[in-house]
């Protein structure tokens, strides 16, 4: 599949034999290792289509996208929009704000409406952690979780290994710290899931009260190193992935102060020079600059900042493509 995307401009997916791929992505604890692979090949097709001066292949003409925005986002929300038209999907974007739902209408009263509008794939944000998985036992076509609650995010966590695998050849063996606000954090979460998955050494670094339970993340990914200390694991890493402070997530009293913060846990030019010297900063933004990272470091020539936002379109689409294989 991937070579005719990438090889014939005019070449239609959609004729390839039905794929046996999943139904729903909802995080990615349940990938192999395969199947990641074979969700980067495909990006890297995508990715070829993007770079093509008419950015669009018709492989998902009259299927019906539908982004439930429940929670605020910019990156996320266009980054699905495009991916969507990119593939010739109709694509309908919707939040909670101005629509039904603040006459009251449940979430899967909502979700029956759109089913009966026609929605094929339904791409959905949630403030509630598990909201899309509720949609997904009603939902008769595909659901793509971009984001609920602090639980998971699957597709920046695949943005973030495309762009890994891309800069530095392989995912396998590489020390990866991930510093911030982890236990509000679905990024590190679904991270967590597709970089041990791929092999990579995962260190997480954070004051205790933004740790959460030491125990359960042992428990759960039994190779994973746990740090208080910035400076000690930044040394020699490949990929410094820092996460933006949650503060809508958060309740008080959970930090002295952010100076503070940002002298023991932000992200600067001094720490990132003890790290690999090809090693690779990255935030998935939006970011609080001079809270987690500072301005110099996040603009610089490590920074992979920007290349996550544009892999982003090309891994979405790679997922809209599969799902609508399914
Ligand atoms: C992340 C999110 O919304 O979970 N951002 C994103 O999707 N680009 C991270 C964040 O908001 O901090």
């Amino acid at each position: 599949m991937s070579t005719t995307l990438a090889s014939s401009p005019n070449s239609t997916v959609a004729t390839q034999p039905q794929a046996n791929y999943r139904r729903h992505v909802l995080d990615l604890d349940d990938f192999s290792r395969d199947e990641i692979g074979e969700i980067l090949e495909t990006t890297a097709s995508m990715k070829e289509v993007l770079n093509r001066p008419i950015k669009q292949v018709p492989a998902l003409r009259g299927k019906t996208v539908v982004n439930m925005f429940f929670e605020d986002s910019t990156r996320t929300r266009i980054s699905f929009e495009l991916a969507a038209r990119a593939l010739s999907a109709n694509v309908v974007t919707m939040s909670a704000r101005g629509s039904s739902v603040e006459k009251g209408e449940s979430l899967l009263d909502t979700m029956r409406t759109l089913q009966a509008l026609g929605a094929d794939i339904i791409v959905m944000r949630h403030r509630e952690s598990g909201a899309p998985y509720l949609v997904a036992q009603h939902f008769l076509g595909s659901v793509l979780n971009a984001g609920d609650g602090r639980h998971a995010h699957p597709t920046q966590a695949l943005l973030d290994l495309f762009t890994i695998q891309e800069r530095l050849g392989r995912i396998e063996g590489l020390k990866v710290v991930i510093v911030g606000d982890i236990v509000h954090s679905r990024v590190a979460r679904s991270n967590l899931w597709g970089l041990t998955t791929m092999g990579a050494h995962v260190t997480l670094c954070a004051p205790t009260t933004l740790l959460g339970p030491a125990a359960f993340w042992t428990a759960t990914w039994p190779k994973v190193t746990i740090t208080t200390d910035l400076d000690e694991c930044v040394r020699d890493a490949d990929v410094i992935m820092t996460l933006r402070l949650q503060k809508e997530r958060q309740e008080s009293g959970l930090l002295p102060s952010l100076r503070e913060y940002s002298r023991f846990f932000g992200v600067n030019a001094a720490r990132v020079a003890c790290a690999a010297p090809h090693c690779l900063v990255m935030h998935p933004g939006p970011m609080n600059e001079g809270v987690e990272i500072t301005p110099d470091v996040a603009t610089s020539a490590q920074s992979v900042i920007e290349t996550q936002v544009t892999n982003g379109v090309a891994v979405r689409m790679a997922l809209l493509y599969r799902l609508a294989e399914h």
